[in-house]
């Protein structure tokens, strides 16, 4: 194979049903410079080490004039970024301060508290299907539920719900290291706005009547973790909903096409719901929602795996790719639930570990089982299903299933 701009076939939507192959290619190379001089990272170790490397910023304005600034709003936004484009101090102070509503220490029982409303949504969902032969996973399982555990962790009421959807797909498409033009720049920035007003008079409000979720829990002016001013809770926000949306979509999508590829294991499944906890963890090593991260920058020259990674260059991750490493996983095309030792890099690693990982864990945990339990499934009507476009936070776009019917 002749791999030109790899990054171009990675993004290159004909490959996006099976870009495995590609990622092996790129594993023979484990860091990689494109002529553009961006480095593309793809094995275990070297992904691992760079991600828990300081020299290493998620903060894209230390990257030269004419490479891509993601997650840099515009000024006019006057929100800063997310703490995910965030390099220490400011990047622990805020995930810090964000993280006392959310989890351990502070809030131990915070997410366990969102399961009893988080499984009646999967059951409204789920009741929908009765009547159907035919259903779209996505459009009416998947897609749905993420979207709603934000908003109740945040504490937005339900009637604004739907409006989050349209937020969230035009924010996600920033992320596509190829969206076609300024398209997905050009939206996101749109919807930022729109949505940064929206959360400012939400904020406001919570402020003067505080209620449930992180929102008012961060909202007033000083707190026990320290203050965040409104633009930065706003930025947190629109953070939470962008990283949580999609990818969890795409891990309770993915984990049912891997489970009907895979009719041996869902037998087990189904006897089994248990086997729920390393099956997930399985898919997100297997067919991880977020493939790759683009938006790293070194900030010193970086030697690793016999290359100097220069200072200035922007540096890919290539998540899934690393979870395919033969020299850490064996057998790693194989799907095993069974796999000893998994520590893949689904949730990524280091500093910037997925800060929404153990709700991710909620929602996937409750969806699956009840999914396999009450519907009785007859088969895939597309295989491979119609995929999303976007190649590093990928998933189908559609899933389509034959389906024989539904237990209460
Ligand atoms: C299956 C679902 C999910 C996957 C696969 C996933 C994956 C990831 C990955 C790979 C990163 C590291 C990115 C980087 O720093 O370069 C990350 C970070 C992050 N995720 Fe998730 N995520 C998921 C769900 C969620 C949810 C539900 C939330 C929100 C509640 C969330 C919030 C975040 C935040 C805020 C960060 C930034 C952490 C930091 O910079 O310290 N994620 N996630």
């Amino acid at each position: 194979m002749t791999l030109g701009s790899i990054s171009a076939q990675i993004a290159d939507y004909a490959n996006r049903a099976d870009p495995y192959p590609l990622y092996a290619e790129l594993r023979k190379t484990p860091v990689r410079r494109e002529d553009d001089g961006t480095y593309l990272v793809s094995t275990y170790y070297e992904v691992r080490s760079l991600a828990n490397d300081p020299r290493l910023s998620n903060d894209t304005s230390n990257r030269p004039a004419g490479y891509a600034r993601i997650g840099q709003p515009a000024e006019e936004s006057g929100l800063p970024p997310g703490f995910i484009f965030t390099d220490p101090p400011v990047h622990d102070r805020l995930r810090d301060t964000v993280n006392r509503p959310f989890g351990p220490p502070h809030s131990p029982r915070f997410l366990d508290g969102l399961r009893g409303e988080l499984a009646k949504v999967v059951t409204e969902l789920l009741d929908a299907f009765d009547g159907k032969d035919q259903v779209d996973i996505v459009e009416d399982f998947s897609y749905p539920l993420p979207v709603t555990a934000i908003c109740k962790v945040l504490g937005v009421p339900r009637e604004d719900e739907q409006r989050f959807h349209g937020w969230a797909d035009a924010l996600t498409s920033e992320l596509d290291p190829h969206p076609g033009g300024d398209g997905g720049r050009g939206k996101a920035e749109q919807a930022r706005q729109d949505l940064g007003a929206y959360l400012s008079d939400l904020i406001e409000t919570k402020r003067r009547h505080p209620g449930p979720g992180m929102l008012s829990a961060l909202a007033p002016e000083t707190g026990p973790g320290g203050s965040m001013t409104p633009a930065d809770l706003e930025a947190t926000a629109v953070l939470l909903l962008v990283a949580g949306h999609e990818t969890t979509v795409n891990l309770i999508t993915n984990t049912t096409l891997t489970l009907l590829r895979h009719p041996d294991v869902l037998k087990r499944f189904q006897k089994d719901p248990d086997l729920v906890v390393p099956l997930i963890e399985e898919v997100l090593r297997y067919e991880p929602p977020v493939q790759f991260v683009t938006w790293t920058t070194a900030l010193a020259d970086i030697g690793i795996a016999g290359t100097t990674i220069p200072q200035g260059s922007p540096v890919w991750l290539m998540l899934a790719a690393a979870n395919r490493d033969p020299r850490r996983f064996k057998d790693p095309d194989r799907f095993d639930p069974d796999r000893k030792d998994n520590q893949h890099l689904g949730f990524y690693t280091g500093i910037h570990y997925c800060f929404g990982a153990p709700l991710a864990r909620i929602e996937a945990q409750l969806a699956l089982p009840e999914l396999f339990r009450r519907v009785k499934f007859s088969r895939l009507l597309e295989d491979p299903p119609p995929y999303r476009t976007n190649a590093v936070l990928r998933g189908p776009r559609h899933l389509p299933v034959a389906i024989e019917g539904l237990t209460p």
